[in-house]
C-alpha cells in the first residue's frame, strides 16, 4: 500500500457518561447522560488517518466478546486495514470508563484487558508489515516492553517512528535518541520533561530537553494555544483555533492521525501540524472519540471558513 502509517496501539470500547460534577470517594452522583462509541488511543488514530483519506494498517488486539467484533467493524468500515488485529480468546475487550464535565474536560480509566496480548511476541510476529510502512505511529496504552520491541523493529528498517506519549509517563533515554516525532499535549510533555508548562516559553525549553536527548522533532498539542513545532535549535508556533469544547475526547489522537497522514503524504511538518490542528479542533466540538472526527471535506471546509 502507497504512503501506508502503521498504528500499533489500543483498542477500547468508551463508556461514556456526561457529568455536572464528579463523585468524591464514597460518594454517589447522579451522571446526565451515557453513550458507547469506538475509542482506544491506536484505533482513534488510525480512525482519523482512515477518515481523512490516509492508508492505514492496524496493530492490535480485540477480545472475542460483542465490543471485540464492533470495534472491529467500526475500524474496517471506514477503511483501516484489520487482517493483522487478533481477536483473543477467552479475553474482554479493551474497555475505558470516561465522564465528561460541563467544560467538556474529561477523566479516562482504562481496563486494557485483550490491550495487553499486543505483545513484543505478537510485533514481532508482524516485522514485516513494520518493514514495509512509511511511518508507524504508537502509543503508550499497550505493554511498554511492545512499544520498544515495535521502535526497535522501526528503525532496523529505517521506518521514521512517531511517538503520541499517552498515557503520560516518563520515558527511557534510550528510547527518545530513535523517536523522529514526538507528539505530547501540555500535560505529557510536563511529566516527560518534570518541567512545568506555563506559557509558550516553557513549552519551548521542555521540547528543546526533549531535542537534547535525541528525540528529532517536538510537536506540543496545546490545545486551544495551538501547536509548537520545535526541531534542532528552531521552534514555530501555530495558533490554536476558537472552537466551544464540548468533549475533549480523543483530540489528541485525531490530531496525531492526521499528522502521520499528512507527513507521510509528502507535506512538510508545519503544513501536516497546520491540517492536524484543524482536525484537532473540530473534534473537540462532537461527543465521543471516533464519533467525533472529521472527515476530509469537513476538515477543507472548516480551514477555508477560518481563512
Ligand atoms: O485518547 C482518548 C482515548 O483514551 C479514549 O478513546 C479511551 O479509549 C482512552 O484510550
Amino acid at each position: 500500500m502507497e504512503n501506508e502509517v502503521v498504528v500499533i496501539g489500543s483498542i477500547n470500547m468508551d463508556l461514556v457518561m456526561d457529568v455536572k460534577q464528579r463523585p468524591a470517594g464514597g460518594e454517589t452522583t447522579m451522571g446526565e447522560s451515557f453513550f458507547t462509541n469506538p475509542g482506544g488511543k491506536g484505533a482513534n488514530q488510525a480512525f482519523s488517518a482512515a477518515t481523512i483519506g490516509g492508508n492505514v494498517t492496524m496493530l492490535g488486539c480485540v477480545g472475542d466478546d460483542l465490543f471485540g467484533e464492533q470495534l472491529l467493524i467500526n475500524l474496517k468500515n471506514i477503511g483501516v486495514n484489520t487482517e493483522y488485529i487478533q481477536k483473543i480468546d477467552g479475553e474482554t475487550s479493551g474497555i475505558a470508563m470516561i465522564t465528561v464535565d460541563q467544560n467538556g474536560e474529561n477523566s479516562i480509566i482504562v481496563a486494557p484487558a485483550a490491550n495487553n496480548k499486543v505483545t513484543p511476541q505478537y510485533i514481532t510476529l508482524h516485522e514485516h508489515v513494520i518493514k514495509r510502512a512509511k511511518a508507524i505511529l504508537i502509543q503508550l496504552e499497550i505493554p511498554f516492553e511492545s512499544v520498544e520491541k515495535s521502535i526497535e523493529i522501526a528503525k532496523k528498517y529505517h521506518v521514521p517512528v512517531l511517538l503520541d506519549p499517552a498515557p503520560a509517563q516518563e520515558l527511557p533515554d534510550h528510547m527518545l535518541t530513535k523517536i523522529d516525532y514526538i507528539l505530547p499535549n501540555e500535560t505529557e510533555l510536563e511529566q516527560l520533561t518534570n518541567r512545568k508548562i506555563v506559557d509558550q516559553k516553557t513549552a519551548i525549553q521542555a521540547s528543546q530537553l526533549l531535542i537534547s536527548k535525541g528525540v528529532k522533532t517536538v510537536i506540543s498539542k496545546l490545545g486551544k494555544d495551538g501547536v509548537i513545532i520545535c526541531q534542532n535549535d528552531r521552534a514555530e508556533w501555530i495558533k490554536g483555533y476558537d472552537v466551544h469544547a464540548i468533549d475533549t475526547t480523543g483530540a489528541g489522537d485525531a490530531f496525531a492521525g492526521a499528522f502521520a497522514t499528512k507527513l507521510v503524504a509528502g507535506l512538510d511538518v508545519k503544513s501536516s501540524a497546520k491540517y492536524a490542528n484543524a482536525v484537532g479542533a473540530l473534534t473537540v466540538t462532537k461527543k465521543g472519540a471516533q464519533s467525533a472526527m472529521p472527515n476530509k471535506e469537513d476538515v477543507q471546509v472548516y480551514i477555508q471558513s477560518q481563512s
